[in-house]
């Protein structure tokens, strides 16, 4: 375990998110859940480091967030492009993404959320805030693009309390 700055790894989570995406991990007292997001990023609010995750009304991981809004984020720095697309697409209502997927869940540090243990790089966050986006606020063809369903991204921003690579490499 090697903890890194979050300034410092913040390009590299904004290519992986563009590259197949990320793992957003998050629990309450019932369940474990894994979902994947492509959006959203390492940035600054409330002056402190923070990641930005942008989730739908939609997901299971919506509710779960809801009831413990500590998350993590594990970042895969090799091919994981079948487990991402797997809990990218698969719904924890539906099935345990932790089980027999290549995708296992690990302790975090800080939080009482797990991580991928198959990724290199990890982000532990605790709840600063979470802000739901209306539809009146996104541009037309953006919202026609986008949200036709109306299925609007909720941003749960979470202040980054650890940051570190678990591979021995780095
Ligand atoms: C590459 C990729 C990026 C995604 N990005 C997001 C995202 O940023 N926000 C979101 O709400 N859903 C996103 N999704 C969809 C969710 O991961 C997907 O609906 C998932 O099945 C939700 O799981 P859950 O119901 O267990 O929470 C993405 C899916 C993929 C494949």
């Amino acid at each position: 375990m090697k903890e890194i700055p979050a300034t410092q790894i913040a390009n590299t989570v904004l290519e992986q998110l563009g590259n197949g995406g990320v793992f957003l991990c998050t629990a309450d007292e019932e369940q474990r859940n894994v979902m994947t997001i492509g959006w959203g990023g390492v940035t600054r609010f409330c002056n402190e480091l923070c990641f930005l995750a942008p989730v739908r009304a939609s997901r299971h991981t919506f509710g779960i967030l809801k009831r413990n809004p500590n998350f993590t984020v594990s970042v895969p720095l090799h091919a994981m492009r079948a487990e991402l697309a797997f809990a990218g697409s698969k719904s924890g209502r539906d099935v345990n993404k932790f089980e027999g997927h290549g995708i296992t869940a690990a302790p975090a540090q800080a939080v009482n959320v797990p991580i991928v243990a198959e990724c290199e790089l990890h982000i532990e966050c605790e709840p600063v805030a979470s802000a739901e986006m209306p539809s009146r606020q996104v541009e037309a063809a953006m919202l026609e693009r986008w949200y036709p369903t109306r299925d609007m991204h909720t941003y749960f921003i979470g202040k980054i309390v650890r940051c570190y690579y678990t591979d021995d490499a780095r």
